[in-house]
């Protein structure tokens, strides 16, 4: 059997007569970017999340970097964040010129350790980014109750979030902004790049809107230095019919990460840890192994694809190894030599996911 790490094809497939439709009529409306199948979007997602803004813009990346720039984060200011994460979490606070600094994480949630946060706090610290990694929430209460001891802005960068919660409560809808992803390999992916910033804040949902596009104001001036991040009409029309359809698309991704972890857990490798009042939305699953490059050849021979997310934290690699700040990040470091992600996607079929999780106990034994 050959098993693919994704199949983004296969997924588009089991929505392509409404999808199809949706993007003819775009096509038909001359209407392309930034329309109502945006505004319509933007409102279910508000709707869905329990927030009061939703505001689309093109990509995850841009998210974050609207979020920080919305909430005025400048030169010289300094933000926190997790080391164990992707690339653009960094890159988001750098665009904007401010310093990033790494935390190290929590072995067993692989999210930011909330007991390391406040020893990296200095009197130019203006935020925190938590990620909610692999699509397990960060642990938000602890991090606001930081955030408010010290005056900082939280953005949530939910990329590989999209239905996760704590307590029924959406992640997004903690700190002063959320960002999300609609890359096609997110949760809740498009056909191209896309992205969304939450926030209830008025005045936040105002400048993001202005710096999405140009900086131009309700008046049509153009009332600050903003940038192109506008999302098309094809790709919202796309996320609002794959939106009606993300809870059942999360649940199966639920119903193989419990397949996967009776299967791996007792043959030795460290499933993935759900504390009991959080919703994971299983953007990846991961486990963590001893001899994680012999497994991962095991598996490549069986013919299943995997993934390393992340093989280095973001200190190990050149460009943020000389531009990030960081104490000690040996969990991190230590956590990438033995992270190895196995195939999960909402359309897997149950002997695929039988198949993944026999042969990798197999190995593993
Ligand atoms: C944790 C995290 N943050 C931010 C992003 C950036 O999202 P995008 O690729 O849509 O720019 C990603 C996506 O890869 C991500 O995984």
């Amino acid at each position: 059997m050959k098993i693919p790490f994704l199949d983004l094809a296969r997924s588009y497939q089991t929505h392509a007569t409404d999808i199809d439709a949706r993007m003819r009529d775009v096509a038909a409306s001359g209407a392309y970017v930034l329309g109502k199948n945006v505004e319509r979007f933007e409102a279910a997602v508000a709707d869905y999340l329990g927030t009061r803004f939703a505001v689309a813009c093109n990509s995850g990346t841009d998210a974050l970097k609207l979020g920080l720039a919305a909430l005025g984060l400048r030169q010289g200011d300094e933000v926190i964040t997790t080391a164990f994460t992707f690339a653009a979490t960094v890159e988001a606070i750098q665009y904007v010129g401010a310093q990033a600094v790494l935390v190290d994480i929590d072995a067993d949630t692989c999210n930011i350790d909330v007991g390391k946060v406040e020893a990296a706090i200095t009197p130019k610290t203006r935020g925190l980014i938590p990620v909610h990694l692999f699509g397990l929430p960060a642990a938000m209460p602890e991090l606001m109750a930081i955030a408010n001891k010290h005056d900082l802005f939280i953005v949530e960068d939910c990329a590989q979030s999209f239905g996760a919660a704590i307590d029924g409560r959406a992640v997004g809808t903690f700190g002063n902004a959320g960002a999300f992803s609609f890359y096609p390999t997110k949760n809740l992916g498009c056909l191209g790049d896309g992205g969304m910033v939450t926030t209830d804040d008025v005045d936040v949902d105002r400048r993001l809107r202005e710096l999405r596009n140009h900086g131009i104001g309700a008046a049509g001036e153009h009332v600050a230095l903003g940038y192109n991040s506008r999302l098309d009409e094809l790709q919202a029309a796309v996320l609002d019919v794959k939106l009606a359809h993300v809870d059942a698309m999360n649940e199966r991704r639920r119903h193989i990460a419990e397949r996967y972890n009776q299967s791996l857990s007792s043959a030795g490798a460290r499933t993935p840890a759900v504390p009991a009042n959080t919703r994971h939305s299983w953007g990846y699953y991961t486990i963590f192994v001893d001899d994680r490059d012999a497994l991962r050849v095991g598996l490549a021979d069986a013919g299943i694809a995997t993934a390393l997310y992340y093989s280095k934290s973001l200190h190990q690699h050149k460009h943020f190894s000389r531009t990030c700040r960081w104490a000690s990040l040996d969990v991190a470091t230590d956590l990438a030599a033995h992270c190895l992600s196995l195939p999960i996607f909402p359309e897997m079929r149950d002997d695929e996911v039988d198949y993944v999780a026999s042969t990798t106990a197999a190995l593993l034994s």
